[in-house]
């Protein structure tokens, strides 16, 4: 289940209630489609699966569906697809990051072990790939091979960068694109893409939505509740990596702390960590972080500007302010 904090925060935004059916079908269809003879594929499946998830990346490809006036049902598949490549890296992820704590749930990998959450994660990918052929739609299938394969390579790019404090602002922006914001670019695109509509504007609504919500994400791992977000907090230092928190921290704090910074990510010893955090807190990081997070709202709210207004379009609205208010 999703926690119910997270129902609350949702519904006083109330950007779902425009598909509130569409979205109803697309749970199903996820359900539906984790299907296997395999009891193992099934039951890590449903476990990250049934333990909720936001949603947010099908609720995109819906709503931008809808608000470029889509008629058949093609929708509600690209949604589950782009679900389940978001849940496959999640599963990744979890093993790359060395997680222990996802959706309020045990990570798969601390269940089941590494093994079975990289491969059930290789099932959950090519799952989507199945159906994304029965979608049958070229520029459909690339947008989303294309994002798959920024994502991983984001995803390297990134553990290359682990434990290098040089790591600037620009760098940070282009890892982010690749491993978060491309899968929203994809989403928002692939609503217009359906409907035969120019993706331009939706493109750039994702990209910024994306670039937002995955800055925010990091400023949530240097100040979220581990209850409320359901994953473990902390974790991109204690892996090395210089987020925007720390990376604004480490260019405004006195020559001695800018050295236990780089010390820190560097080795990644664990007795200067609270320090470490104390810090970026302290320096205006997470501040700092989420304004540059929230002017990323702005340009995707912006770039909705040239369609026509209907209540999908304020559904999105309303969904980009929600990538930086949020508190999982
Ligand atoms: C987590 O994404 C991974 C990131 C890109 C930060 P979400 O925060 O959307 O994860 P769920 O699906 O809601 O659990
Ligand atoms: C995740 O980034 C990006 C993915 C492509 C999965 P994070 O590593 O920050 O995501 P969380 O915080 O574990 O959800
Ligand atoms: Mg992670
Ligand atoms: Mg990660
Ligand atoms: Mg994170």
């Amino acid at each position: 289940m999703v926690h119910p904090i997270f129902w609350l925060v949702f519904l006083a935004h109330s950007f779902q209630h425009s598909v509130k059916d569409e979205f109803g079908a697309v749970n199903h269809l996820i359900g539906a489609r984790l299907n296997s003879n395999v009891d193992l594929v099934e039951n890590v499946g449903d476990h990250i699966v049934n333990a909720g998830g936001k949603r947010l990346r099908p609720l995109v490809v819906i709503l931008s569906a809808m608000a470029n006036d889509y008629r058949g049902k093609d929708h509600i598949v690209a949604a589950a697809v782009i679900e389940f490549i978001h849940t496959a890296t999640l599963l990744h992820d979890d093993v790359v990051d060395a997680s222990s704590l996802r959706r309020g749930r045990n990570t798969a990998n601390s269940q089941w072990g590494n093994s079975s959450s990289v491969l059930v994660g290789d099932f959950l990918y090519s799952r989507a790939f199945q159906m994304l052929v029965e979608i049958g739609n070229i520029p459909v299938m690339s947008s989303i091979a294309n994002a798959s394969n920024l994502i991983s390579e984001g995803e390297v790019q990134q553990l290359s960068y682990a434990g290098n404090p040089d790591i600037d602002e620009l760098m940070y922006l282009e890892v982010i694109y690749k491993k978060t914001a491309v899968l929203y670019e994809a989403s928002a695109s692939i609503g217009a893409m359906l409907a035969d509509c120019q993706t331009k504007a939706m493109a750039d609504y994702g990209r910024h939505l994306g670039l937002a919500f995955q800055i925010t994400d990091d400023v949530l791992d240097y100040r979220g509740e581990v209850d409320t977000l359901g994953k473990n907090i902390g974790s991109d230092l204690r892996d090395g990596k210089m987020t925007l928190p720390l990376i604004y921290a480490q260019g405004s704090v006195s020559a001695s702390d800018k050295a236990l910074i780089r010390d820190v990510v560097m080795k990644r010893q664990s007795k200067s960590f609270i320090e470490v955090r104390e810090l970026v807190r302290s320096s205006g990081g997470l501040e700092y972080s989420l304004e540059v997070a929230r002017k990323q709202v702005l340009l995707a709210q912006d770039a909705l500007a040239v369609l026509s207004k209907n209540v999908y379009i304020d559904d999105l609205i309303d969904l980009a302010k929600f990538s930086v208010d949020r508190v999982l």
